[in-house]
């Protein structure tokens, strides 16, 4: 019998979102303050060592792993530990979330490796928007990397689009047209309020998906479907489309019951949910005892009475996670 990991709630967990570096080469508003620091090198998990937590789970049950950031594709050497995890027996998915700029370099490098599937983040088609929106990143790069993405032969590719009222609200419909010329799903998130970040007022830049939705069904027939890839996603289709507008709600609709994931950030914390403190350091676990699978599955199986019930996200209070975005890759 395959041991499962159940939570006290009867959640089964079987997605794990490794986070390989805290370090990005964009500056999104809502991820991160203007001024970063991040982890020394020391402190964060070697390949080897995300290797072994990734085999842990998997012989936990855990079935989908999606690579995340910082900027994933920052961290060397990345295609050699995909190379690795895409051999796990059990792991049926294994997908990357990534801001798209160095996928010209590593799209193709990525697929051959055995990478399932790739999200992009896309906030905005203006180059001067997005630049101001990523503070260092050039929309050229992105769009690029899109392209080298599909060329690579990576098949429904996900957009991510975080909408913020007063900043790229007007571009919903754009980025539906977008997505629809060019065959990609699209994925339209609320802000979530981790860390404190000066001079962006969260509360005022808040827009519901449910608004979000009037402003696509003005000029596009969207079908509600129950189609779903493992994440928070709530998704629609199109009468004379084959791509997907999906929602990710985490204040106007609460999808905490269906959680079947955790994350590990780039030092080794497991982190039981995005948007509450519990955590256990599985790097000490790693290191005190290496090469033992047994005892870090054991820890593995430990934590997981600790995942909350839910978050709390309040966007009319200060953040209560001082942890910022990049620390979990979202
Ligand atoms: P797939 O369903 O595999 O395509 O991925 P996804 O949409 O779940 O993942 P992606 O990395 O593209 O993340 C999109 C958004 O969903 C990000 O803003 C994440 O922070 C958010 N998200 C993913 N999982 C959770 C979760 O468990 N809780 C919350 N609050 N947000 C989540
Ligand atoms: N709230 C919601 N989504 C966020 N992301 C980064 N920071 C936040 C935030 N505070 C998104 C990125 C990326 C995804 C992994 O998470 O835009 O698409
Ligand atoms: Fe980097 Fe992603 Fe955060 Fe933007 S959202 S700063 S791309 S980690």
């Amino acid at each position: 019998t395959t041991p499962a990991l159940i939570d006290r709630f009867g959640r089964q967990i079987n997605y794990l979102r490794l986070s390989v570096t805290d370090r990005c080469d964009f500056r999104c508003v809502y991820c991160m303050a203007e001024d970063m620091t991040f982890f020394p090198k020391a402190q964060i998990l070697s390949l080897e060592e995300l290797y072994q937590v990734s085999a842990a789970f998997v012989a936990l049950g855990v079935s989908k792993i999606r690579l995340t950031g910082g900027e994933p594709l920052v961290r060397a050497n990345l295609p050699a530990l995909v190379e690795r995890l895409a051999q796990l027996d059990g792991l049926t998915e294994l997908t990357l979330t990534t801001n798209g700029a160095r996928l010209q370099q590593f799209a193709l490098p990525l697929k051959t490796a055995g990478l399932d599937r790739i999200n992009i983040s896309l906030d905005s088609l203006s180059p001067i928007r997005f630049h101001e929106l990523t503070r260092t990143g050039h929309l050229h790069d992105v769009l690029d990397g899109i392209h080298a993405a599909q060329d690579a032969g990576f098949e429904r590719i996900k957009l991510n689009s975080v909408i913020l009222r007063g900043r790229n609200d007007d571009e919903i419909l754009d980025l539906v047209h977008f997505a629809r010329r060019k065959q990609l799903d699209l994925t339209f998130i609320e802000e979530m309020p981790l860390g404190i970040i000066d001079e962006h007022d969260r509360a005022h830049a808040h827009i519901s998906s449910s608004e979000i939705l009037s402003i696509i069904k003005q000029q596009f027939d969207l079908v509600p479907t129950q189609e779903t890839t493992g994440g928070p996603a709530r998704y629609h289709r199109m009468r004379d489309s084959d791509v997907r507008i999906g929602v990710i709600s985490p204040h106007s609709h609460n999808f905490c019951g269906d959680c079947n994931r955790v994350r590990l950030t780039a030092e080794g914390r497991l982190l039981l949910c995005l948007g509450n403190e519990d955590a256990v350091d599985l790097r000490q676990v790693l290191r005190n005892h290496p090469h033992d699978p047994e005892f870090l599955q054991r820890a593995i199986r430990d934590a997981i009475p600790k995942k909350p019930e839910s978050h709390y996200f309040n966007l009319d209070e200060p953040p209560q996670i001082v942890r910022f975005m990049n620390m979990t890759g979202g």
